[in-house]
């Protein structure tokens, strides 16, 4: 770095120290990161340089000094104070979510890390040439997810404790035991009374498409990487819903007083054996050459992994040593990350075009000068909503860099203002509805403009078409070019009309025979016994996907008493959020949707019958039934098909139970209890064996 005065150093250190701290806030607290890791470890380098060149200046909170915090705000006064700090997964968790906080056993550290080989290689050549050897170092890929510190005491997960401020974490234990892979109580084994493992929890791939694709047709913000979908996931305050978000865990560091083993990946294989979820990817490498053939090996290998991984960590194998060298404040000495540089790519922005989507919602997209990312051409890209725009202070013209992160849809990470050119401008974000002219809305509380006339928009009409006769939905053979058709020959306007359709009217449609005609009626017929619970999610209420339609179905044994629901009485219900409920108050308060369930009804939709009511047998009669782990559906699920049989649901084991319904980890106490009264445990399979299911 060239030579610079002390007074530019200081305010140069105060700004980054500063700068840094917010990126901390938006990448742990919020799940949204508005710059890219890279970007934020060149900075953390300067900053490091600087503070290098001028120790005095130094701050005492300085980033470089100690890692950034996940701890919700309000609770740790160091970071800035924001309401709902994990509203990038609105709207369920718009309620206060409260974690018990506990302090570390042994402080929960960061890594350093590195982009490049040459440093990647300096830093195994001075701990050999120190310790006059080379040494072995456990080459393990960098997982990119959330991590988590599990304690195990006598076999049994006692807590689950986020890294928080590194000092003090929250405890997430309900949560995590949602977690397939984690176990509850660990196989017989040799394991230590009591002992720390911490690992990574991450969202695969698949899960992360699945839950986006649900979020994008509810009407919600999708999350922008699984990162950000795992580290939400995992601060909901619902566990059932954390247990349909398909989390996973690998854990890759234990501790404890008096471990019995000579090397980390002894302890890892330990905890393997122990039905602990370790990596089989890890390798034992001796010496720097072979380190860096491990990273060069993953640097491409990597792409084909089920999971995000943004780089490889080493680690000196033996534990002994790893206690000698010890820890600086911030990351141990006997350890570093090799870092992954985020294929991306630089091109010009030529225009961006605004969408609205089904619900309303309205999205950037950038039309790009088509640049080659990855294998494929990217010529469009998301950029989310008006605050990220603002943020990067996009303008027409720029260069702005690309970024495929395991997500479908690319994004643009950032502006190279050095390429500026000067006729570039700012873009105007509409302030009407591209499609009908309405002015747009924008929620107090999400970060998307909406165009609120939902039964005039075009775009919405057609959209709650498509939606209404989706396979999960009411599943009538009509998908976007039907739609297309049938709006533009005027013969659909509400989502009534579909059932007024005769075989005439359908002829006139282009390449549509006889044959075509009847199957769609056929379909539509078949439609009107599609059950209570999918006419619901069918009906497009915003943020009502196919899992809350389910629970309202249950809770609401009929439309009518949903419809007289209040906002109140909607919010007690477990899972169902202000906003969920606000949402559908707000869909009955309008008469027009009342209109159209009666023309629905009349039609001869199903509106009522899959309640808490609904008895479909006897099965059941008599019994009380305690419900405890986790099962293949959820426990509301579970409960509802008791009630359906006749049974009841019950909270604690007491002689009047009849059975212990145990899932996947159920409750230690409620096992116990159950086996000291003689009550029966069943298991989930042999539960529905006994219903006939
Ligand atoms: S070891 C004392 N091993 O990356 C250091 N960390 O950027 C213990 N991470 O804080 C961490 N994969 O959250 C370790 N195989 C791995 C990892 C890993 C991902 C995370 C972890 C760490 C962060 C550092």
């Amino acid at each position: 770095m060239a030579k610079i005065s002390k007074s530019v150093a200081k305010a140069r250190i105060e700004a980054l120290s500063e700068e840094l701290k917010r990126h901390n806030y938006n990448y742990y607290v919020l799940n949204n990161p508005v710059i890219t890791d890279f970007e934020f470890d060149l900075k953390m380098q300067e900053l490091q340089a600087l503070e290098a060149m001028f120790p005095e200046l130094v701050l005492p909170d300085s980033p470089t000094q100690r890692v950034g915090s996940d701890i919700e705000a309000g609770k740790d006064e160091s970071q800035p104070a924001k309401e709902d700090a994990a509203s990038a997964d609105a709207p369920h968790t718009q309620r206060a979510v409260k974690f018990q906080q506990i302090p570390h056993r042994y402080p929960m550290l960061s890594l350093g890390n590195t982009y490049s080989a040459e440093e990647m290689s300096a830093f195994c050549t001075k701990l050999e040439a120190e310790q006059g050897q080379a040494l072995e170092y456990s080459c393990e890929l960098k997982f990119d997810g959330v991590a988590i510190c599990l304690t195990y005491e006598d076999g049994t997960l006692t807590k689950a404790v986020t890294r928080g401020d590194g000092i003090k974490g929250d405890n997430v234990i309900d949560n995590v035991l949602t977690i397939k892979s984690i176990p509850r109580q660990l196989k017989p084994g040799s394991w230590p009374r009591e002992f720390e493992i911490r690992g990574e929890i991450f969202m695969p791939y698949a899960a992360f498409e699945a839950l986006n694709k649900e979020k994008d047709e509810i009407g919600e913000q999708p999350f922008a990487n699984p990162r950000n979908a795992a580290s939400g996931s995992l601060k909901l305050q619902s566990s059932a819903q954390v247990a349909g978000r398909g989390l996973d865990c690998v854990l890759y560091h234990m501790l404890g007083d008096g471990l019995p083993f000579n090397t980390h990946s002894e302890a890892i294989a330990a905890a393997a054996s122990w039905g602990l979820p370790t990596s089989e990817l890890s390798q034992v490498r001796r010496g720097a050459a072979d380190v860096l053939d491990y990273i060069s090996y993953w640097d491409t290998r990597r792409k084909a992994l089920p999971y995000a991984t943004d780089g490889v960590v080493i680690k000196i194998n033996d534990l002994q040593l790893q206690k000698r060298l010890g820890f600086t404040a911030k990351s141990p000495r006997w350890a570093t990350a090799y870092k992954f540089k985020p294929e991306q790519a630089l091109t010009p922005l030529k225009s961006i075009d605004y969408q609205i989507g089904r619900t309303g919602a309205l999205t950037p997209v950038a039309n790009l000068e088509p640049v080659p990312l990855s294998g494929t051409i990217v010529k469009r890209a998301s950029l989310h909503n008006k605050d990220q725009m603002d943020l990067l202070d996009i303008h027409i013209g720029d260069w702005v860099y690309v970024e495929k992160g395991g997500e479908i849809i690319p994004k643009i990470t950032g502006v190279e203002l050095s390429k500026r050119p000067d006729d570039a401008r700012r873009p105007d974000f509409p302030t009407l509805c591209p499609d009908c002219g309405t002015p747009l809305v924008r929620d107090e509380d999400q970060a998307r403009h909406y165009c609120p006339n939902r039964t005039g928009c075009p775009t919405q009409i057609k959209s709650a078409f498509v939606h209404f006769a989706s396979r999960d939905a009411m599943d009538i053979l009509a998908g976007d070019a039907t739609i297309d058709q049938l709006y533009n020959l005027n013969l659909i306007r509400r989502l009534s009309d579909l059932y007024s359709l005769t075989k005439e009217q359908l002829m006139q449609l282009e390449g549509w025979q006889e044959r075509s005609c009847d199957n769609f009626l056929d379909s539509l017929q078949k439609s009107k016994e599609v059950p209570y619970a999918r006419v619901l999610y069918a009906l497009g209420i915003r943020h009502i996907g196919k899992t809350t339609a389910k629970l309202l179905s249950r809770h609401f044994p009929d439309i009518d008493t949903l419809a007289a629901a209040t906002i109140q009485q909607l919010a007690e219900i477990e899972d169902i959020g202000d906003i969920v409920a606000a949402s559908i108050a707000d869909y009955f308060a309008n008469p027009d949707n009342l209109k159209l369930i009666e023309e629905l009804r009349s039609a001869g939709l199903q509106f009522s019958g899959e309640g808490a009511s609904a008895q479909v047998s006897d099965l059941l009669k008599g019994k009380s039934i305690v419900v405890s782990g986790v099962f293949s559906i959820s426990r509301e699920e579970i409960k509802a098909l008791i009630e359906a049989n006749g049974g009841s649901a019950t909270g604690s084991v007491s002689g009047k139970t009849s059975y212990l319904l145990a899932g996947d980890k159920p409750g230690d106490a409620k096992v116990k209890k159950a086996n000291s009264l003689g009550i029966d445990i069943l298991d989930e399979q042999q539960f529905y064996s006994m219903i006939g299911r």
